[in-house]
């Protein structure tokens, strides 16, 4: 492997050590969730959302209880234009619910974005990014940080004088994992201050790890540095952005959020450029999985997964935290046997079940997954698909004596035997008479 191609991000750019605070720290209540499925998630699809996709994703999430949602790029296309348009127009917006919509800082996208959303009733964030880390500033933009900030100053006085006074401001620096630390503050300055920050209209800042490049613990010290070093703190709400590069997106989150995020952003489920935005269900779940409330409902988890799946049109993995097909499944015998201990104990208590983080019941799903059985598996799985299926229950002698015909049947097969399988091979066994 070419390995010396590459840098870790301690030789691209400083990273300052805050006085950390995050590895004591709990997370003791949800932060805010913002999904950015129609934006960020619908530009990484091969075929974006069609309004009609758009609207049923945006009306699931509002179901579920998100209370900001990134809407849409409205100077990207006619498509998110008119979406954004079929918001400002109809009351499809309950009051409680605040919309997002997403520019870069240039002067006719601005222009474009502001006139999507003339009219609307409700709460409006207008997102307005530039790319700040050097390669980008380099390479792409081919500015130095003085014009870049020249840039960035022009778009936040044109999004104050257009948007008018119902309107809330968001930043983001793209890219923010890989900017010098003394640009992100002079930028944010300068933003708090034209936008004229406050706790009561606080302005957004997004910090976005645009592409995951180290591990969880940098970002985590580069949030609390930002956090412990921010102009006008109790008017800036701080969010961040994680994408999952590095398989790390959930991890980044969580620290920032002990770090001193207050906002996350990213999709239900993970979709996103790449490997994905950070997926917003999984951070949810675990919080609910520590007893914390998410106040997001994932009761009916499938039926969610449905809609971003038809959304989207991408297959969910079957091991995806949470919602998988076979989150909830046990093949191998040990696990099993512990599962049915576990679940023979079981009251209306804490959750104690050995295997399993939640309660499959929360996210709607029943228990007859729980348990599979394949070669791998054991008597107590067996017994346990037996009983809880048809109710036949196996003496102890039986059990050890059946497990080895269902051991001999899935080693010839090579494959899983269900329920009624099993039931045809007790019944071939043993007659119908238990
Ligand atoms: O990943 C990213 O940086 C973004 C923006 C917030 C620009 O999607
Ligand atoms: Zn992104």
């Amino acid at each position: 492997m070419p390995s010396h191609r590459y840098q870790d991000i301690y030789a691209k750019i400083p990273v300052l050590t805050p006085d950390r605070t995050w590895p004591d720290r709990r997370i003791t209540a949800a932060p805010l969730w913002v999904p950015v499925d129609l934006r960020d998630g619908n530009q990484a699809l091969a075929e974006p959302m069609d309004p009609e996709r758009k609207r049923r994703f945006f009306e699931l999430m509002v179901a579920i209880g998100y209370k900001e949602i990134e809407v849409g790029y409205p100077s990207a296309s006619q498509t998110d234009f008119d979406f954004v348009r079929l918001l400002a127009t109809t009351d499809l917006v309950p009051p409680d619910v605040t919309i997002v919509v997403f520019t870069p800082a240039r002067p006719d996208l601005i222009e474009r974005t502001i006139e999507s959303i003339q009219g609307i009733r409700g709460q409006v964030v207008v997102h307005m990014y530039a790319a700040t880390a050097p390669t980008w500033r380099d390479v792409v933009l081919r500015r130095s940080r003085d014009e870049l900030a020249a840039m960035i100053q022009a778009g936040a006085e044109q999004v104050l004088r257009l948007g008018g006074e119902s309107v809330r401001f968001q930043f983001s620096p793209e890219v923010f994992n890989l900017t010098e630390p003394d640009f992100i503050l002079e930028l944010a300055d300068q933003v708090t201050k034209v936008w004229d920050a406050s706790p009561e209209r606080p302005v957004i800042l997004n910090l976005p790890a645009t592409v995951e490049a180290a591990t969880p613990n940098v970002y985590a010290d580069q949030i609390e540095y930002m956090h412990q070093n921010l102009p006008r703190r109790d008017g800036v709400i701080l969010s961040v952005h994680p994408h999952n590069d590095r398989g790390t997106g959930i991890a980044c989150a969580e620290l920032a959020v002990l770090a001193g995020a207050q906002r996350v952003e990213g999709c239900i489920f993970g979709n996103g450029e790449r490997t994905g935005n950070v997926d917003i269900a999984t951070l949810a779940l675990n919080l609910h999985a520590q007893g914390v409330d998410p106040m997001i409902d994932f009761s009916d988890i499938d039926g969610i997964r449905e809609i971003v799946e038809y959304c989207t049109r991408m297959p969910i993995h079957p091991r995806h935290p949470y919602v998988g097909e076979l989150v909830y499944t046990a093949f191998s015998g040990t696990h099993q046997d512990a599962i049915r201990k576990g679940f023979a104990i079981q009251g209306d208590g804490l959750w104690e079940v050995p295997y399993l983080p939640i309660d499959p019941a929360d996210v709607g799903r029943g228990y007859e997954a729980v348990v599979r059985v394949n070669s791998q598996s054991g008597k107590g799985g067996i017994a346990h698909v037996l009983e809880t299926s048809y109710g036949v229950r196996l003496s102890a002698e039986q059990q050890v004596a059946f497990a080895r015909h269902v051991q001999r049947r899935t080693d010839e097969t090579g494959r899983e035997a269900t329920a009624p399988e099993l039931k045809a091979l007790y019944e071939e066994v043993y007659g119908c008479s238990n």
